[in-house]
């Protein structure tokens, strides 16, 4: 394994969360539908958390959290973007056009996230020793938190779409309502949407 992008990734995980608290922060604002908005300020509270987590990963191997990658600054960059976006859908003045691009923005952001804890999961399968154990332990925390922000909100995002557009939409969404956790679970969850009309 090369030691040099394990770091980097772990860096890029930190300023995902740290990005991530800023565009849940944003989102929220624009959350008309009282469910949605429970939704993401617990998923806002567990993002916080996500960034202590990656945080004192880091310092169990003896990583500085305040050391800047380039790969980080894409990713604080791409972060901004998201919540630039939100407050331009908010400063247009149509809120459910806003709670749409914040659904999206979520999306966007949670794909990244989701995408890092997997990468981490498959790093800590090949890591030894005391690596291995602090990559464990913060997993074990936050792995499965992000399959819920990543499929819930994808399903958030399509049925407030749906109903923008006109159409009868499944709200809370069946991901939601059927508590998914996997992307085939969410798959099926999309797929059985007809029959929850
Ligand atoms: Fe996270
Ligand atoms: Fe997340």
């Amino acid at each position: 394994m090369k030691d040099e992008q394990v770091r980097e990734l772990l860096y890029q995980m930190l300023e995902t969360e740290m990005g991530g608290v800023q565009v849940y922060t944003a989102a929220i604002q624009c959350a008309e539908n009282e469910d949605l908005k429970e939704e993401w300020e617990e998923y806002l509270e567990q993002t916080q958390n996500h960034v202590t987590v990656v945080q004192e990963c880091m310092q169990k191997l003896g990583l500085d959290p305040n050391e800047e990658t380039p790969g980080r600054e894409v990713v604080r960059h791409i972060g901004e973007s998201l919540v630039a976006a939100i407050e331009l859908s908010i400063e247009a003045g149509e809120p459910t056009a806003a709670q749409l691009t914040a659904a999206e923005c979520v999306v966007l952001a949670e794909t990244k996230d989701h995408l890092n804890w997997h990468l981490l999961g498959e790093v800590m399968k090949k890591a030894k020793g005391d690596v291995a154990k602090a990559l464990k332990e913060a997993h074990e925390q936050v792995e499965h938190e992000e399959d819920e922000h990543l499929y819930h909100t994808k399903g958030w995002a399509r049925e407030l779409w749906i109903e923008s557009l006109g159409m009868k939409a499944v709200l809370p969404p069946p991901e939601e309502v059927k508590d998914v956790d996997t992307a085939i679970g969410a798959a099926r969850a999309e797929q059985a949407r007809s029959k929850m009309l």
